[in-house]
């Protein structure tokens, strides 16, 4: 299964991609391409400095044109086999054009427990709303903001005096984790989406599940209760 990684900013998650993809844990997905929407995103670097090819499509360049700026990214894509679409800090909302070309074959990373806080920048929303968790989600992309199907929560807490920046970098370290997971599940064939509901075949070595309470509990630590 071929991907390509598509990101606006510094690309941390690219970076734990292709961290896990070296490790051999993606499952037989193959990071084909990487396209920035400019060419100063540091995640370009992050792609070269692996050997994997990148570009950029700048944004500027299409304005108020949103269809000829998807057009330009499809036409960017069109030599590689993509399989898989991943958005990793993409800041450009996609739509039809570009949708219709890869049917639940588009997935985001976003740094909130959707449905709560979709759109960008929401770290500083959180803090001033008061939520005692957060957390990252991984989601097929639809038309909507932040709407498609959601395949992996990660959640974390929120902590007293965190700024958005301290709770972005909770936030990220879960992203981290569960973006290469779900391009694993992906690649693996065991995703079902029926609706709104992703189904996972064949659970792993899992542990039980349990619940994250915060503010701790007095009598426990912040993970409390299992559940069979
Ligand atoms: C991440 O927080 C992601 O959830 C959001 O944009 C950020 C990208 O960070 N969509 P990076 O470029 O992967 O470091």
């Amino acid at each position: 299964m071929n991907f390509v990684v598509l990101c606006s900013g510094r690309g941390s998650n690219l970076a734990a991609l292709l961290d896990a993809h070296e490790a051999g844990r993606l499952g037989g997905a193959e990071p084909v391409a990487v396209v920035c929407d400019g060419h100063h995103a540091g995640a370009l670097n992050v792609a070269r400095e692996r050997g994997v090819y990148a570009t950029f499509v700048p944004r500027t360049a299409y304005h108020a044109n949103r269809e000829g700026f998807e057009r330009r990214l499809l036409e960017v894509l069109a030599p590689f086999r993509v399989d898989l679409v991943v958005l990793a800090g993409f800041l450009r909302i996609l739509g039809p054009t570009f949708l219709s070309a890869f049917p639940q074959r588009v997935i985001n990373v976003h740094p909130a427990l959707l449905p709560a806080f979709p759109g960008q920048g929401v770290w500083a929303d959180e803090i001033r709303y008061g939520v005692r968790l957060s957390g990252a989600t991984v989601h097929f992309v639809d038309e909507g903001v932040d709407t498609g199907p959601i395949i992996v929560q990660g959640a974390v807490p929120v902590l007293e005096g965190d700024g958005p920046d301290e709770l972005a970098g909770r936030i990220r370290a879960v992203e981290h984790l569960i973006l290469p997971q779900a391009v694993r599940w992906l690649a693996e064939g065991r995703l079902e989406v029926s609706g709104r509901e992703v189904r996972l075949a064949g659970q792993g070595p899992a542990g039980r599940p349990g619940a994250l309470i915060w503010p701790p509990l007095d009598h426990e630590g912040g993970k409390v209760l299992k559940f069979s």
